[in-house]
């Protein structure tokens, strides 16, 4: 099973996102895998510093993918894709592969815009991939970077919600800690500041809410 982070946009918090996913899988027990297809590779030096124990592939073009990606999930319970911030064959390739998309993007209008864009490209793979017949697809839009002073979020989220996109009811708010967790090497549901403690329950919330049912259950068993 794998789980793609994507979205155009680069600065959007797909890389924060697919390694605090890992570490949260690995700590849960499971047997996870990253692949990295950003050439920029931060997902890899990121995790290979954090958690060892996470086997990290980096895997840039479109047929190493479709191979690097069939062979990860047959010996991991998991399968975490870092996108590239652009959409293209490899974009793809993560689309048609993944049992889920989280795709997070900052509450600004021309983020979401940019968000939408990347949504509807994953649309089109969905297409592919019932003619093909490989299972549903679930898709979930993460606000990030919400600030605490005033309400552009919330008219993010209206938005959002009158266009029917699936949009995480969780979101995550724009904390020092992410960026802290990189430079000392970690992530933030290991770090003791307190600010770090309300970044690790937010994001104990959005996966709570949003991880595949399959997820919750091969972790039950573990
Ligand atoms: N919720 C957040 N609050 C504060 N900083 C964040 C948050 N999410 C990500 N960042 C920081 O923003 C920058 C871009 O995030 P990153 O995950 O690299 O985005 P992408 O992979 O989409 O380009 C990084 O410096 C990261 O530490
Ligand atoms: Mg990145």
């Amino acid at each position: 099973m794998m789980i793609a982070v994507v979205n155009q946009k680069g600065g959007a918090g797909k890389t924060t996102l697919s390694v605090h996913l890992a570490c949260y899988l690995h700590d849960l027990g499971l047997k996870v895998a990253l692949v990295d297809n950003d050439p920029q590779q931060s997902a890899s030096g990121w995790i290979s510093l954090a958690e060892p124990g996470i086997h990290c592939r980096t895997l840039l073009e479109p047929a190493a993918l479709v191979d690097g990606v069939q062979q990860l999930e047959s010996t991991h319970d998991i399968v975490i894709a870092d996108g590239a911030p652009r959409l293209n064959e490899q974009t793809h390739v993560l689309m048609y592969f993944a049992r889920q998309i989280l795709i997070p993007t900052r509450a600004t209008t021309l983020d979401v815009q940019a968000t939408l864009t990347t949504k509807d490209s994953i649309d089109r793979v969905r297409e592919a991939r019932i003619a093909d017949g490989r299972g549903d697809l679930d898709v979930r839009i993460i606000l990030n970077f919400v600030r605490t002073v005033g309400n552009l979020h919330e008219l993010m989220r209206t938005s959002l919600r009158s266009l029917k996109q699936p949009l995480a009811n969780t979101a995550l708010s724009m904390r020092d800690a992410f960026a802290k967790a990189v430079t000392h090497q970690t992530v933030v549901t290991r770090m003791k500041e307190p600010g770090a403690q309300a970044a690790a329950r937010e994001l104990k919330q959005l996966f709570t809410e949003v991880l595949p049912h399959e997820l919750v259950q091969l972790n039950q068993a573990a």
